[in-house]
C-alpha cells in the first residue's frame, strides 16, 4: 500500500526505551518522528506543530495525565489525526472507555509485534489520506459551486443588461418607423400640394377617390397596411397627368385626338415613375400603374385581367369611375342618357347631383364583369347602401313575387356569396323556377 504524503508520527511515553524503539522502527519507513515523555509536553508539541500530525501513539500509563485523557485533548486540537493507545493487558477498562468515548482508533498491547504494528500504522495513514482527500474534494466542490453561483449571477446580470438593451433598441426602432412613416406621409402631402397648385380639380378628385377607395378597402376586410396603400395610391392615382396640356387634364368629354389619347394613356405609367424612387411607395406605384386596367383585359397599360390586376387598383378603378361621373361630370350627358334609357323618370324628379349619382351607380352596375370587378362593384353598392345614397328604381322583392320580365337591378348572389346572374338580366320563367 503506497502512501501519497510524507507523514509525521508523534510518540508519547514516559519510558525513554520505548520512545527510542518506536523511533527506530518508524524511521525505516521514512516517517517524521516527534517524541514527548509526558502528556503536557505532547500537547505543547501539537500546538506548535506547523501542520497537523498524522498519527499519535500514546502510552496509557503516564504520570499526571493518562494516555486516553491526552488523546481526548489531542482530538480537540486535531480531530482527524489517527490516535493509537498503548496499554498493558491490565488496562482493558481504560481502553474500552477510551474507545467508547471515541477518543482512539486502535489500541496496541505491550509487547507489540513490529511488522504487525507497521502494517496497522500504514493502513491507518492510508485511511487518514482518504479523509484528507475527501475533505480536499469537498472544499474543491464548495469552491466550484461558489464560482458557479457567481457566474450565474453574472450571467443573470448580463441577460438583464441585454434585455434592457433590446427594449431600448426596440423603442428606437419604433421611433424610427414612426419617423419614416411620417416622412412618407409628408412626401405624399407634398405631392398632393403639387397637384393642387397645378390642377386644383385633379387634387379634389384625388381626395374624393381616396376617401371612397379607403372605405371600400375597409369594407373588404383588408389589413390596415393594405388600406393605407390603397388610400395613398388613390390620392395620387392621376399624378401622372401633371405636365399634360390642360385640354387633356381638364377634358370633360373624353373626345381626344389619337395623339392626345396616346398621351393620356401614358398617365398611369408616368404616375408610377414619379413615385417609384420614393422608399415605401413602390407598392403604391404598382396600384397607380394598374388603375386603368379593365376586368375583361381590355384596359391599359398592361392589358391585365381579373385577379391579375392588383386588388387595390380594382378598388380605385370603381371609385375613380364613380367620381368621374358624379362629381367631375365627365361625359355626364352620355351617362345620364344611359341611365334614363328605358326608365320612366324625368330629370325634374331628381336634382342634378342625384341624377349624376344614379347615373354613376347605373354605369358601375352595367359594367361589372367587363370594365370593373363585379365583387368590387358589390362592395361599392354595399357602401352606398350604408351611406344611404339611394339607388333609384330599385325595388326589393321576395322569391314568390318574382315574375318573368323583371330586370335585375344588381348582380344576383346566393347567401353564401356565389354569383348567379349579372346586373340587367331579364328574368325568364326558367330563371324564376330555378
Ligand atoms: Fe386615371
Amino acid at each position: 500500500m503506497q502512501l501519497k504524503y510524507k507523514h509525521s508520527i508523534m510518540i508519547v511515553d514516559d519510558e525513554t526505551s520505548i520512545l527510542k524503539a518506536f523511533s527506530r522502527l518508524f524511521r525505516k519507513d521514512n516517517y517524521q518522528i516527534l517524541t514527548a515523555s509526558n502528556a503536557p509536553e505532547g500537547l505543547d508539541l501539537l500546538k506548535k506543530a506547523e501542520r497537523p500530525v498524522s498519527l499519535i501513539i500514546s502510552d496509557q500509563r503516564m504520570p499526571g495525565m493518562s494516555g486516553s485523557q491526552f488523546l481526548a485533548e489531542a482530538q480537540k486540537l486535531f480531530p482527524d489525526t489517527i490516535r493509537f493507545l498503548l496499554t498493558g493487558y491490565s488496562d482493558m477498562d481504560a481502553v474500552i472507555d477510551a474507545i467508547n468515548k471515541g477518543g482512539i482508533h486502535r489500541y496496541l498491547t505491550k509487547p507489540w509485534n513490529d511488522d504487525d504494528l507497521m502494517l496497522q500504522v500504514r493502513q491507518s495513514l492510508h485511511q487518514y489520506e482518504l479523509v484528507l482527500e475527501n475533505r480536499r474534494l469537498l472544499a474543491l466542490t464548495h469552491k466550484q459551486n461558489k464560482e458557479l453561483n457567481q457566474l450565474n449571477k453574472h450571467l443573470e446580470t448580463k441577460v438583464q443588461e441585454r434585455s434592457r438593451e433590446i427594449v431600448e433598441k426596440n423603442k428606437q426602432l419604433t421611433q424610427m418607423n414612426k419617423e419614416l412613416e411620417s416622412n412618407l406621409y409628408n412626401t405624399v402631402r407634398a405631392f398632393v400640394s403639387l397637384i393642387e397648385v397645378q390642377t386644383p380639380s385633379l387634387a379634389g378628385h384625388g381626395r374624393r377617390v381616396s376617401y371612397l377607395a379607403r372605405d371600400m378597402a375597409q369594407l373588404s376586410d383588408l389589413s390596415e397596411k393594405e388600406v393605407a396603400h390603397i388610400e395613398i395610391a388613390a390620392l395620387l392615382h392621376d399624378i401622372g397627368k401633371l405636365g399634360f396640356p390642360p385640354q387633356i387634364v381638364e377634358d370633360k368629354t373624353n373626345h381626344r385626338t389619337p395623339k392626345e389619347q396616346a398621351l393620356f394613356q401614358k398617365h398611369p405609367e408616368e404616375g408610377q415613375n414619379i413615385v417609384r424612387f420614393i422608399k415605401n411607395l413602390d407598392h403604391v406605384g404598382l396600384l397607380i400603374r394598374s388603375h386603368h386596367e379593365r376586368y375583361d383585359g381590355n384596359g391599359y397599360p398592361d392589358q391585365l385581367s381579373e385577379e391579375m390586376i392588383p386588388l387595390g387598383s380594382r378598388i380605385i378603378a370603381v371609385a375613380d369611375a364613380y367620381d368621374n361621373i358624379a362629381n367631375l361630370k365627365i361625359n355626364a350627358k352620355h351617362y345620364v342618357d344611359e341611365y334614363k334609357k328605358g326608365l320612366k323618370i324625368t330629370q325634374d324628379q331628381l336634382s342634378e347631383d342625384e341624377l349624376l349619382q344614379q347615373a354613376a351607380i347605373h354605369h358601375l352596375k352595367q359594367f361589372g364583369f367587363t370594365r370593373y370587378d363585379p365583387d368590387i362593384v358589390k362592395v361599392f353598392l354595399e357602401y352606398i347602401k350604408q351611406k344611404k345614397i339611394p339607388s333609384h328604381t330599385e325595388k326589393e322583392v321576395t322569391m314568390d313575387m318574382l315574375k318573368a320580365g323583371m330586370i335585375l337591378n344588381r348582380p344576383l348572389y346566393t347567401l353564401k356569396g356565389r354569383f348567379l346572374l349579372p346586373y340587367n338580366t331579364v328574368l325568364t320563367e326558367e330563371y324564376v323556377d330555378k
